[in-house]
């Protein structure tokens, strides 16, 4: 499974890429507002960090304005995915915008038929909101079941990007339902490493080599 982490801020991207566990990230308008930086200015940043597809995403809702902000957003660097939401002009831009080589993410997907069609416009990921279906009481994780299902039978590329992902279970439920990807916030990601018997075996060890008094060297 691909990492990507849903941020914009350039302080924990750097430190997650330091590590080694980044293979992509992913923002949207209200991540750029929290970032409180210029989209174009922090994108090129982020896309200098990371190797993998950083996901910009349009304002714009029509084909025309989607069209143009999709080429602005795609001179910023060869790494970002347009991100484009799930509706009748999205999808008209998604196949334009894969067709001319550019990859795209399509992003805000609720129900499996929206996957399918995602698929069939040529989309790179699709993007179904797993913690925003858990809050109206939907098992978001059903979606990622029917969407893998759907794909499988008609062996579609279109990568399966598990988004709005809230808690550690969210993204071992994803993974072990076959999505491609798991866009994770930051604290997330980080506790993913965390387990209590981790921690107290550890401690117990190196409790134990210190009475040993040796050094390794
Ligand atoms: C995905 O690309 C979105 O940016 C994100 O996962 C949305 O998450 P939220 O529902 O926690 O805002």
């Amino acid at each position: 499974m691909k990492f990507f982490v849903d941020t914009a801020d350039v302080g924990e991207i750097r430190e997650l890429n330091d590590i080694g566990l980044l293979d992509g990230v992913t923002t949207n308008p209200s991540l750029i507002l929290k970032s409180g930086r210029d989209i174009a200015e922090v994108t090129k940043e982020i896309c200098d960090i990371v190797d993998g597809p950083v996901s910009a995403e349009v304002a714009a809702t029509d084909f025309d304005g989607m069209m143009k902000e999709a080429d602005i957003l795609g001179k910023i660097a060869d790494n970002v995915c347009i991100k484009l939401p799930l509706t009748m002009d999205g999808l008209k831009a998604c196949r334009a915008i894969t067709q001319g080589g550019q990859q795209v993410n399509v992003t805000l997907c609720f129900s499996a038929n929206q996957a399918l069609l995602a698929a069939k416009a040529g989309a790179t990921f699709i993007s179904p909101f797993i913690g925003r279906l858990d809050d109206m009481a939907i098992d978001g994780m059903e979606l990622i079941e029917e969407i893998r299902t759907i794909y499988d039978n008609y062996e579609f590329d279109t990568e399966i990007l598990a988004a709005s992902i809230r808690t550690v279970n969210h993204v071992k439920e994803a993974a072990l339902l076959g999505a491609d990807v798991a866009t994770v916030p930051p604290a997330t990601l980080k506790a993913l490493v965390k387990h209590p018997l981790t921690d107290k075996g550890l401690d117990a060890f190196l409790a134990d080599w210190a009475k040993t008094g040796q050094k390794i060297a």
